[in-house]
Formats: structure tokens, sequence, C-alpha cells
């Protein structure tokens, strides 16, 4: 068994991340850190934590337990470099949240910091293991469609105030493109980078202070890649819409309602027909192929140098 510690109490740790590891077999959610050691605790005890005391209040505590075999990283976008780097000297793998860091300098220093300890980096873009995506990224990579020229995609929220830590200074950088525009950009790189190569040209229109954020209230975004290929994406704070994305190629096109998003189902159109796919928990995939990857020694699937090419782009979109 793979002992797991959570650090952070917050929506995605409680809805997704433990419910998650509960789901994967050789894994097990070991202990817990928090601001509050209550919570920590009543957390652990929600969750059948498995380490005899598994709440912890204090960083250098929680990585101090030889027993503790890696972290899943559940908290601000801000504080995730010091938690990382912290977790990688104290000889701990990492699973981060997106994005991994709001600055191009702690990315890098987060993936130095695992490689030079020679632990695992992964970083948490769960819709890597929708199955539909996976079938649709196979098809993109082996050409069914022709060259790809073209993809799309949208996913957004609604927040009723700026009162979320993402719309200010303090712990969030950038709002709507921390919270799921991160997602966007990651889906279109693993779809469109095999074949059309890296994103060479962004460009972007920010919305800010509609909600009184100096932050990304709404981000229309365009990317080149090396191939000319073209993509936009689309995210926001201000309205929720349907979830999409399109793939358009010289040979045919797919198009995705509701497959973009927490969950694993939806559908995805071509002109042949509609892609068949098993509705799976991505996030079980994701924790399972980081567990995975500690056994096997590889990286993740979705590896620190990944998560830097979005911070790098994030960086470039919104300036
Ligand atoms: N992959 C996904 O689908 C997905 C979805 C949502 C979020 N995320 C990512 O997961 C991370 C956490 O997001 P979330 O939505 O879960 O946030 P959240 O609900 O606000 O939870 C964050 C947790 O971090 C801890 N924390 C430590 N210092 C904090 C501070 N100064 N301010 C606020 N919280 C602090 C808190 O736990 P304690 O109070 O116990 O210390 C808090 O509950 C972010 O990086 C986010 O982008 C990913």
């Amino acid at each position: 068994m793979l002992r797991l510690g959570m650090i952070g109490t917050g929506n995605i740790s409680r809805d997704a991340l433990t419910p998650a590891i509960a789901e994967v077999e050789d894994a097990v959610l070991w202990s817990v850190l928090s601001r509050e050691k209550n919570r920590a605790t009543e957390f652990a005890r929600q969750n059948s934590a498995q380490a005899p005391i598994p709440g912890f209040d204090d960083l250098r505590a929680f990585l101090a337990d030889p027993d503790l075999d890696a972290v899943v990283i559940a908290t601000p976008d801000k504080l995730h470099a010091e938690q990382a780097i912290a977790a990688a000297a104290a000889g701990k793998h990492v699973l981060v949240e997106k994005p991994m860091a709001t600055t191009v300098a702690d990315a890098e220093a987060m993936v130095a910091a695992c490689r030079s300890a020679d632990v695992r980096l992964g970083v948490a873009y769960h819709m890597r293991w929708h199955q539909g995506h996976r079938a649709l990224a196979d098809r993109v990579h082996r050409g069914d469609f022709g060259e790809i020229r073209y993809a799309r995609a949208q996913w957004t929220f609604q927040a009723p105030d700026s009162g979320n830590w993402r719309a200010h200074d303090e712990v969030g950088r950038w709002w709507s493109l921390a919270g799921v525009g991160t997602h966007s950009l990651d889906w279109l790189r693993w779809m469109l980078t095999p074949g059309c190569g890296e994103v060479v040209e962004v460009t972007s229109t920010i919305t800010r202070n509609i909600l009184g954020s100096q932050h990304d209230e709404s981000a229309a975004v365009g990317l080149q890649f090396e191939s000319g290929a073209v993509a936009q994406f689309v995210s926001s704070a201000l309205f929720a819409a349907p979830n999409r994305g399109e793939i358009c190629g010289s040979k045919g096109y797919a198009y995705c309602d509701q497959t973009l998003g927490r969950g694993g189902g939806g559908r995805i159109d071509t002109p042949e027909g509609a892609i068949g796919f098993a509705e799976v928990n991505p996030y079980a995939g994701e924790i399972a192929d980081f567990v995975t990857s500690i056994r096997e020694g590889r990286d993740p699937e979705v590896s620190g140098e990944e998560g830097l090419r979005n911070v790098e782009l994030l960086c470039r979109i919104c300036q």
C-alpha cells in the first residue's frame, strides 16, 4: 500500500481527491495537513486516514513521518511551490494540483527539487483520464482526422462574488485561468502537440473588475502551434454554459459535448458516429497513474515539465 498524505482540506480534497484515493486499490489516505489541527484530524477521521496520529498543522512534522510515501497538494496556487519543495527534500513523491505554481521560477524550482531528490512529480490534470478524451487523443494522434488545423475548448463557471482566494493576490495569481482555463490549455496541448508541435504564439483578451477582481474574470485566448494549427479557449468566472471541445483536421472533426469538466461522462461525436467510452471517475485514474509511476520509477503521465509548460503559457496569456 502506498501511503498518501493530503495537504489542504478544501473543495477538491473533499469532493474529488480523497474519494479517488479510496477507489485506488494499492493506495491509502495516510495523513492530513491543515492550518487547523482539529480540521486535519476531523478530515482524517471522516476519510478513514490510516496513520496512528493522522492530523497535522505543521508541514515539517507532517513530512517527518517515515511511513508517509507521497503527498497530494490541494492548497491555493501560490502555496504549492514551498510545499512541494519541502516534500521533495523530505523524500516524498508529489502530486500537485493545477496550476502547479504561479511563476515560471517556482515551477522550475519544483521540477529541479523533485529531480534532485529522485522523487516523482505529477500535476493533477484529471481530464487526461476521461476515457472519451483518451479514445479521442488516440484517434487524433494516429491521424484519423488528418492534419489538425483548429481546436477549441470552453469551460466556464459563474462565481457569486469575488470572495474566492483566486480573485486576490495573497495566495492566488489567476482566477478563471487557474480555476478552469489551465485545464482547457492542458487538454489542447495534450491533443495537439504530438502532431502540431508546441505553442509558438499566444494572444489574449482579459476582462477584469466586473465582480471586483483585478485578476482575469474572463479570458479569451488564441494559440498558434508550430505546424500552423490554431486553437482557442475561453475561461470565465462570470457565466456558466455548456462545456465544449472541438478538434478539426484536414480529414474530419470531433465535437465534445460536456466532456470537459470534473466528471467522466458527456458525448463525443465525429462524422462517422459517436466515440464510445466507459464513464469512469477521472480523478481515480489520475491517482492510480501517480501510484503506478512511483512503483515503476517513471514520470507520471502529466509530469512536472508538462505542468511547467502550462505555467509558462499562463504567464504569457495573462501578464
Ligand atoms: N483538478 C481539479 O478539478 C480542481 C478543482 C478545484 C481545485 N483544484 C485545485 O486545487 C487547489 C485547491 O483548490 P480548492 O478549490 O480545493 O480550494 P479551497 O476549497 O479553497 O481549499 C483550499 C484548502 O487549502 C488550505 N489552505 C491553506 N492555506 C490557505 C489559505 N491561505 N487560504 C485558503 N486556503 C488555504 C485550506 O485547507 P485548511 O483550511 O485545512 O488549511 C483550504 O481548505 C488549487 O490549486 C486548485 O486550482 C483543482
